[in-house]
């Protein structure tokens, strides 16, 4: 679609829930002259773990480098295969790539459920099989129970892609602990944001192990250990990586991991809100209705007719109102093309070409989603042929 027109924003996508206690974790960090790796990123793991229920979290410098480490830390090679979702960021399947191995994708489950349908991936599972990555889409679970039992089945490591999910859970488990490793991203517009950041977390020691050797370049100490006086030395036992997050990132995570419940249950009530104004409206259908376990709630996500999405996207744009689209399914990027081959994922593909994402935050007033969804209701109005 054409650039959106220049004009002032009314009601952005996402806003960040910053006060001044993010500003006094940087000034902390600031003033104790260690910038990297140091208290505050072990602090911020530790309770990062603690809130998960997790036995490790490994923090790293975004969330497609938790994806990396976690596919390599659990032997993810070239030549293996790795089912993922086409509805996701092309940051799940790229992750995959970066191992060397071949992203399968795989069809959510309904119009209503957009998450991995396990008898899509049953279907999709092949002698180079040797991962799931799966993706809680909006911070909304996927069917962990059904999706673990076809990984048992069928000796396959389950991988949790949680960039949406920091807080959802399902049957009294959290989102990012299922399986053999769980994912976080907290970019800008995530539930817990600090700019540029991520965490691995895992209750397995081996990956842990293996994950904080990779981020660090496949060394035996780190910096402040070496600073501190509790390494003189180091080896690299593996070629690794830079993927290390730095303390100031780690003291705004400590601070927004602390509003991240509340923040929750206010999208929570938000979306409720938005999904009562929905209800009726033509055209416009929301999913998830009576989705299991507790979402994140990270997007409000809604399908209209694909004929009319992009030009009431640009009308809403001018009104003010910020809407996205997640996503354009990775197997029709230009990238991804020749590699997906002949894949027909018919579920994923109209989700990709009908949905759209209104505006979600905990600062979000309750009138401005009253003005969102009148401005959406005028703006599809105003593009139907007969309007
Ligand atoms: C579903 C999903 N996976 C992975 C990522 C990658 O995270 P990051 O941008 O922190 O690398 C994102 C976020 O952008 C995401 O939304």
């Amino acid at each position: 679609m054409s650039a959106p027109e220049p004009g002032p924003l009314r009601i952005p996508l996402a806003d960040l829930d910053y006060d001044q206690a993010e500003a006094a974790a940087v000034q902390r960090v600031l003033a104790s002259r260690w910038l990297t790796m140091g208290p505050e990123t072990a602090a911020f793991e530790a309770e990062f773990a603690a809130r998960l229920g997790a036995r490790h979290a490994i923090s790293v410098c975004n969330g497609t480098a938790a994806l990396h480490l976690a596919l390599l830390a659990a032997g993810i090679q070239p030549g293996d295969e790795v089912i993922v979702p086409a509805l996701t960021f092309v940051a799940t399947a790229n992750a995959v790539r970066a191992c060397g191995a071949r992203p399968v994708f795989a069809d959510v489950c309904s119009l209503e459920e957009w998450t991995l349908d396990p008898a899509d991936v049953q279907r999709r599972i092949g002698p180079r099989t040797r991962a799931l990555l799966a993706m809680h889409y909006g911070g909304f679970p996927c069917r962990m129970p059904e999706l673990l039992a076809l990984c048992r089945a069928h000796g396959l490591l389950l991988l949790e892609d949680a960039a949406h999910a920091p807080g959802a859970s399902l049957d009294g488990r959290q989102a990012g602990t299922f399986g053999a490793a769980g994912c976080f991203s907290f970019f800008s517009n995530k539930n817990l944001a600090v700019g540029e950041g991520g965490m691995l977390v895992t209750d397995q020691d081996e990956i842990a192990a293996r994950a904080r050797l990779l981020r660090s370049h496949g060394l035996t100490s780190s910096t402040s250990e070496r600073h501190h006086g509790r390494a003189l030395d180091y080896d690299a036992l593996e070629v690794g990586y830079n993927y290390r997050l730095d303390e100031l990132r780690a003291a705004l995570g400590r601070v927004q991991l602390g509003k991240l419940e509340a923040g929750n249950r206010r999208r929570a009530a938000l979306s409720a809100l938005y999904r009562r104004a929905l209800a009726g409206l033509e055209g416009v259908h929301v999913p998830f209705t009576g989705a299991r376990g507790t979402s994140a709630h990270h997007l409000m996500a809604v399908l209209v007719p694909a004929e009319l999405r992009d030009a009431t996207r640009a009308a809403l744009r001018r009104r003010g109102v910020q809407t996205s689209v997640h996503y354009r399914p990775v197997h029709t990027l230009s990238a991804y093309r020749a590699l997906a081959g002949e894949v027909h994922l018919p579920r994923t593909e109209e989700i990709g070409r009908r949905e759209l994402s209104l505006p979600l935050f905990p600062g979000l007033a309750e009138e401005s989603v009253g003005e969102v969804v009148d401005d959406l209701a005028e703006c599809l109005r105003a593009q139907r042929p007969s309007g």
